[in-house]
């Protein structure tokens, strides 16, 4: 009794306990979530703009479960849905307490106990609010206590419920070079699911991020919209039911599919985290709150600065050796990039990785490429006064390796059946402790060997077929999925804790792999292995839906492109690259004099005004969806600096050009505008430069721009005259 009091009394010092009858309200700094607590269920009550602290709504009866149960009164698709040992398939999810705690200064916890009142099965769920994002992050955890096993068949992260007139569903689809495609439909009565079974390139097919916007289409700057984002590598579902009575359930986490997990006594079943976001003004807001969240609570080194880095792929690809890196080293110092990023083909001796069918899995230098070693290549780098970086794929095997030789038993497959290549590689079996291991030392031990690399770019080129593992028991291969996206999360901590300040890159084979949950252990990703820059325009305006300018990869490449043979001017392409983290991978001896110059000077500018587009807020102006042009811009937090972006993408003879406006300024502040990124030769592209603009004018009115024929581009400093 005694202990008990005492756990009472710090519960109470450190977090608030709740009374169930009172609303459980989950405020950010504009929006909340109302749960309440009736005949022990677990309601929800409100979700939307945050309400006055005392009304008639907070009285309100809730009519959607909060977290729903398979098994007794629920009709529609359920959050959880476990079998018991004895065989009962239904749960009830009964309250039992609620807490709620500050974790900093602008984020809260609540966190809800909930136990079925027969078997001793117990649910918590968490709710993160970040108070200055507007944005929740939920997640859920299941233990018990019974004899045997329980067997899980649903498990989402978060449910939430929607009353409105209609819903429009915006979502992601992809494919490779064609990833972040933007899709809305509206949802009609019945499922709609958009998720993945491809386990290690996830978001391949399609991103794990979408827009429900009510009652109308999204818009950028109005209406109401809720944005989603599951944290999750491997397979997962986001469901949408709708019925009859214009109700919508959300569900999201892992994808249930093939999945079921006997969850043993007193083992911990911990989902994914959910994030959402309301927002009355529209998606533009959704993503700015995703993005200042990203920074501030989520992204690896989130708020720190960012290399703008030279990679030698398309460059070189497989074929290179000192001299040729050498001279792409020298070249990419002296246009002021900061890191050069050896890419793919340094490794493999026995079985040298000449080309995509040898090699991987034997992480030693191939002494033919690089008889001195990559000390040699980092010392060249810290001569020419820039950092080092390394490619690596280290969850995949060639059949042609060292490695498979040594460990057959360590790739994903089904006993009996025969291996499935794809690009020649197989995924190594992460679900197994052993092969953690082996990945987490690989990369350990290099970083350790070689303190100066300071950037690791980890690809991940094939999704996950012939899903079997040898080291689960049969009876628990369908843990596959799950294990393999948590033993990849558990290696990704492992490495990043003895290596906090190396950067790292999220590659999977372009975007086929990019999601919250990795992305806490990562500083960047790769959006796209297409780098032809009218087609980066659509892919970067699909990431910047959810994802930061400051985490999204951006390089100039050659022209014609190597993937679809478009030639584009140097210019757009570095205006285009330069709107989110500029990087290059072109082989500078094809650049002329000219070319060289003009880098130069558009690297030294990106230094000058890259600390707007890495914290400033996105606004999407013209959507090259439904225009010829595409505009958009940033804005630093004390609206005293912008960077404004526009691209023509095709031209039409009749066209009446658009009156190019900005968004975000502050309508009473003085502004100039400086052009930058002109090519020699080429004229200001501002039609009647003026001395000083208010922000009034350049987003009202607008200005005269000069965008002639395709490719065109024109990118505009704005700052504050004080
Ligand atoms: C796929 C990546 O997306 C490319 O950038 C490059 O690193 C290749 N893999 C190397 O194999």
């Amino acid at each position: 009794m005694k202990k008990l009091f005492l756990l009472m009394c710090i519960l109470c010092l450190s977090s608030r306990l709740l009374i169930a009858q009172e609303p459980i309200r989950i405020q950010t700094k504009n929006t909340e979530l109302i749960l309440r607590v009736e005949n022990k269920e677990l309601k929800q009550v409100y979700f939307g703009e945050k309400l006055p602290e005392s009304g008639t709504i907070l009285n309100e009866r809730g009519r959607y479960p909060a977290y729903s149960a398979f098994g007794l009164g629920e009709q529609n698709e359920v959050a959880l849905h476990a079998v018991h040992a004895d065989g009962n398939t239904s749960t009830k999810l009964d309250f039992v307490g609620v807490t709620q705690a500050q974790e900093g200064d602008d984020v809260t916890l609540t966190t809800i106990q909930l136990k079925d009142p027969v078997y001793p099965f117990f649910t918590t769920l968490y709710y993160k609010a970040y108070v200055n994002n507007d944005l929740i992050e939920c997640w859920s955890e299941y233990k018990h206590q019974e004899k045997k096993p329980v067997t899980l068949y649903q498990f989402a992260s978060g449910q939430l419920s929607l009353k409105n007139r209609s819903y429009w569903l915006t979502h992601f689809t992809g494919d490779w070079a064609g990833e972040f495609n933007e899709k809305q439909v509206e949802l009609t009565e019945g499922i709609k699911i958009i998720d993945t079974k491809l386990g290690t390139r996830a978001t391949f097919y399609n991103h794990p991020v979408s827009f429900i916007s009510l009652d109308k289409p999204a818009t950028e700057d109005e209406g109401e919209v809720v944005g989603l984002a599951l944290a999750w590598p491997s397979n997962y579902r986001f469901l949408f039911e709708k019925n009859s009575q214009q109700e919508l359930r959300v569900l999201a986490g892992m994808n249930p599919y093939a999945s079921q997990y006997r969850l043993k006594k007193d083992e911990v079943f911990k989902t994914p985290s959910l994030m959402y976001s309301y927002s009355k003004n529209g998606k533009g807001e959704i993503s700015r709150n995703f993005h200042s969240w990203a920074r501030t609570h989520w992204l690896h080194n989130g708020d720190k600065d960012r290399y703008s880095l030279m990679n030698n792929w398309e460059a070189t690809y497989f074929s290179f050796d000192e001299p040729a890196l050498q001279s792409i080293i020298q070249d990419a110092s002296k246009m002021g990039f900061d890191l050069f990023l050896l890419d793919d083909g340094w490794f493999g001796n026995k079985h040298p990785r000449n080309s995509d069918n040898a090699g991987l899995g034997d992480w030693q230098v191939n002494k033919e490429k690089l008889p001195n070693g990559i000390g040699w290549l980092v010392k060249e780098c810290v001569n020419n006064n820039i950092k080092f970086g390394i490619w690596l794929e280290p969850e995949m095997v060639n059949p042609k390796s060292e490695l498979f030789e040594k460990h057959p038993d360590w790739v994903i497959q089904q006993p009996n059946r025969e291996h499935r290549l794809f690009r020649n590689q197989l995924v190594l079996d992460l679900s197994n402790p052993k092969v953690q291991n082996f990945v987490f030392e690989t990369v350990d031990q290099l970083l350790k060997e070689n303190p100066d690399i300071a950037y690791v770019k980890w690809d991940c080129n094939r999704a996950i077929t012939n899903g079997g593992s040898t080291y689960l028991a049969p009876e628990e291969q369908s843990h596959l999925w799950i294990d393999y996206g948590r033993g990849f999360l558990s290696v990704m901590d492992r490495v990043r804790t003895n290596h906090p300040d190396v950067h790292f890159m999220l590659c999977g084979g372009g975007g086929g792999r990019l999601d919250y949950g990795s992305l806490k252990y990562f500083e960047e990703y790769w959006p796209s292995d297409n780098t032809d820059a009218l087609q980066r325009v659509f892919i970067q305006w699909g990431n910047s839906q959810f994802f930061p300018a400051i985490a999204m990869c951006c390089h100039v490449s050659a022209s014609p492109n190597h993937q679809t043979q478009r030639r584009t001017p140097l210019k757009f392409r570095f205006d285009v690259a330069m709107s989110g983290k500029l990087g290059m991978d072109l082989q500078p001896r094809s650049m002329n004099e000219n070319e060289i110059q003009f880098a130069k000077e558009a690297i030294n500018t990106y230094n000058r005004i890259k600390n707007t587009i890495f914290t400033g807020d996105l606004y999407r102006i013209l959507s090259p969806y439904e225009n010829n042009v595409a505009t958009l811009n940033y804005v630093s937090p004390e609206k005293d600096k912008a960077v404004f972006y526009a691209y023509r993408l095709k031209s039409h003879i009749s066209e009446v050009s658009p009156k190019y406006k900005m968004k975000g300024l502050d309508p009473d502040k003085k502004y100039k505008l400086n052009e930058i990124n002109i090519f020699p030769g080429e004229g200001s592209s501002i039609s009647g430069l003026q001395e000083t603009y208010t922000g009034a004018y350049l987003m009202n009115s607008g200005l005269s721009l000069r965008l002639n024929g395709d490719y065109d581009s024109v990118v505009l400093e704005v700052e504050e005259i004080i």
